[in-house]
């Protein structure tokens, strides 16, 4: 039994989850980043995430080369910032009138999200046509606010509640 490409992503859309923007910087490229729902917690002894890369995405380049990255994740407000690093512009227009600042690894922080962990990559495993990257949490910042929540091909705000 085989399930093809749209089954997949049937099925997959239906899985609700947060919106984050994965960045990372060096001095010769500037900096990079992508919108990437597929981010994950792996352990919290030691402190680690993963989030799975298109490989042909640049950020994903830089992030193997420079050995640090940063998860943003988005607030409620930053649906434009999402759609913004989704694609479709290069790196210098995702990053214009967008709020952010270096981070202790010097991968781009943007301070308008709700988080940031910034990461030092641990391993890079190839699954398919995507990396499954791994980083060790090196810091994190909490900030106020509300998530952005992505849903069945549609972003989508907690109910109040
Ligand atoms: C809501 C949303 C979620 C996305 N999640 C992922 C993801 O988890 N992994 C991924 O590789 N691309 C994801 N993408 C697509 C990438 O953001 C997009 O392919 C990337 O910005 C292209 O970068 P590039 O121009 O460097 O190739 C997502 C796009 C959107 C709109």
């Amino acid at each position: 039994m085989s399930v093809d490409a749209n089954q997949f992503k049937n099925a997959l859309k239906l899985w609700a989850s947060g919106v984050t923007v994965v960045t990372a910087y060096s001095e010769a490229e500037g900096p990079k980043g992508m919108t990437v729902t597929a981010f994950s917690s792996v352990s919290a002894e030691p402190p680690q995430v993963l989030v799975c890369l298109n490989q042909s995405a640049d950020t994903g380049a830089l992030i193997q080369d420079q050995k640090t990255f940063a998860v943003n994740v988005l607030n409620a407000d930053q649906q434009t910032v999402s759609n913004q690093f989704a694609g479709g512009s290069n790196q210098q227009e995702r990053f214009a009138n967008v709020d952010w600042e270096a981070g202790v690894t010097g991968a781009p922080l943007l301070n308008q999200a709700i988080a940031s962990l910034e990461c030092r990559l641990v391993e890079q495993v190839k699954a398919g046509s995507h990396w499954i990257v791994i980083g060790e949490v090196q810091a994190v910042h909490c900030r106020e606010g509300e998530p952005l929540l992505y849903f069945n091909s549609a972003y989508r705000e907690l109910a109040a509640g």
